[in-house]
């Protein structure tokens, strides 16, 4: 039987903690949907169909990040997008049986747990935690948006093609 997973977020932008995550979880399962989720909590920098771009982008360029995808003849990749309705509908969509998330610290496991409850509660979906790579732990992409807009430099927290959307976001935030 095909393991099929699903990785969601906001990713906006996706970081470089969340590659690792996605790498590391394409070695956990034969299929992987990386799932760009509207969160009703946040208003995003970008749109759904963006973000997916830039994360196809992203994954492409991984290797060059030190992040190394398995072959994709070990894994395939989806990267999708889900602009309403419950997740565990799109994973019963897919024939998905879990979600990944990863884990920071505790205020993560703490807001994550609730979610990995009621999904489980809803449809079985089981939730795997995996555990943030220290060097990652204190990355967010609510930080690098801020970073980014007061003319930081966000190389090393996110993929290049995010690095220049940020750049390009945050000269229109300012001309304005
Ligand atoms: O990166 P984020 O913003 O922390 O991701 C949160 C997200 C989008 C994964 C979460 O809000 C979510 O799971 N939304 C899906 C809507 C849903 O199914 N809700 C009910 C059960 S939790």
């Amino acid at each position: 039987m095909t393991s099929i997973a699903v990785y969601p977020g906001s990713f906006d932008p996706l970081t470089f903690g969340h590659l690792d995550i996605a790498a590391r979880a394409a070695r956990l399962f034969d299929e992987l949907h990386i799932l760009v989720v509207h969160n009703p909590g946040k208003s995003p920098r970008f749109s759904s169909a963006e973000r997916v771009e830039l994360i196809k982008h992203s994954l492409a360029e991984a290797g060059r990040f030190g992040t190394s995808f398995p072959s994709a003849a070990h894994v395939k990749i989806v990267i999708d997008s889900l602009d309403g309705g419950l997740l565990v509908d799109y994973c019963r969509k897919v024939g998905a049986s879990a979600l990944v998330k990863g884990v920071r610290n505790n205020a993560d496991l703490e807001y994550e747990l609730p979610m990995a409850r009621v999904n489980r509660d809803l449809a079985g979906v089981e939730t795997i935690f995996l555990p943030s790579d220290p060097q990652h732990g204190f990355v967010s992409s609510s930080l690098v948006k801020q970073v980014a807009d007061l003319g930081g430099s966000v190389e090393k927290y996110v993929p290049s093609v995010f690095v220049k959307a940020l750049q390009a976001t945050a000269a229109n935030k300012t001309s304005k």
